[in-house]
């Protein structure tokens, strides 16, 4: 079966719900607290295998935090290659307004120490059937592209969050670019998606870009294909996770059936659920969940 090896953030989110964004200068009281498991690399790892792909996640995470990694275990993800430390996760403090629109703040912790060394024995033990994963959220992002690469995995690439640093990334070797607008926007200084995708097309011949549009939807642009998919209209309670839950079952989706106009389908279908619910990796359904309500 092929794998997915995720190399990815794991976090404790600290999520606030508030009326409205604390805006500079102003002190507010939050109408709730709550912690919940999190970190772009763990929920889209979650997301993999709640949609029934085979992942192997990659990463750091403290010592103290063994619920995180329990937590993925539950949800089937292979976590032989999580590493404990001795020091601090990472973190994530994030605001969630009346809107369920979210704005948040991530601290890297153990997500900041992978090594060189770490990347070189992990990536050898996957081939060119796998796939490899990977966010903005760890370091020694370029090398891990680069020895998935050499290893003839096909390389996926979720630039988030986008910094300057992702503009000097091996990009021409990433096989599937997954972006939202602001990621897309910074890459190309395009803003509207047909052009974004041009220019994403022109400057990487050889890569499928997903571009995910928040409530309007996703474009999926390839040198053989392009689409559009509608997101589903659902009641927000808290969009945060809803990108990774869209990846995750795209991915998944894309191994098994190499259609990616129906895991655009799938993907959309997993993200309205999400957003329906509160938290990030607890709020992503199952591949069963979603059949049931076809
Ligand atoms: O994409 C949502 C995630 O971003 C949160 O879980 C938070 O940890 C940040 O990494």
């Amino acid at each position: 079966m092929k794998r997915v090896l995720n190399f990815g953030s794991i976090n404790v989110d600290h999520v606030y719900t508030v009326e409205h964004f604390v805006r500079p200068g102003e002190t507010v009281s939050c109408r709730k607290y709550r912690r919940f498991a999190g970190g772009k690399g763990l929920n889209q790892s979650i997301a993999l295998a709640q949609a029934g792909a085979c992942v192997c996640h990659a990463g750091k995470v403290g010592a103290a935090d063994a619920w995180l990694k329990m937590l993925m275990e539950d949800k089937g993800v292979d976590t032989g290659f999580v590493q404990p430390i001795d020091g601090p996760s990472g973190h994530a403090i994030i605001q969630v307004n009346a809107e369920g629109e979210n704005s948040i703040i991530i601290v890297g912790g153990a997500n900041q120490l992978i090594s060189e060394s770490d990347v070189q024995s992990i990536v050898a033990d996957f081939g060119s059937d796998d796939y490899l994963l990977v966010q903005n959220e760890v370091n020694a992002v370029p090398q891990i592209i680069q020895s998935a690469k050499a290893k003839g995995l096909t390389v996926v690439f979720n630039p988030a969050p986008m910094n300057a640093q992702v503009l000097n990334y091996p990009l021409e070797l990433v096989d599937i670019l997954i972006v939202n607008e602001i990621e897309a926007q910074a890459l190309t200084g395009e803003s509207e998606p047909d052009r974004i995708g041009e220019a994403l097309s022109r400057r990487f011949p050889q890569t499928a870009v997903v571009l995910t549009l928040g409530d309007k939807g996703a474009s999926y642009f390839s040198s053989q294909a392009r689409f559009f998919q509608p997101a589903e209209k659902v009641h927000a309670v808290d969009t945060t996770g809803a990108g990774d839950t869209f990846i995750g079952f795209f991915l998944a989706e894309l191994i098994k059936t190499s259609d990616s106009e129906i895991a655009l389908q799938w993907a959309a279908r997993a993200a309205a659920i999400c957003i329906t619910r509160h938290g990030a990796a607890d709020s992503i359904p199952s591949r069963k969940e979603l059949e049931a309500i076809q």
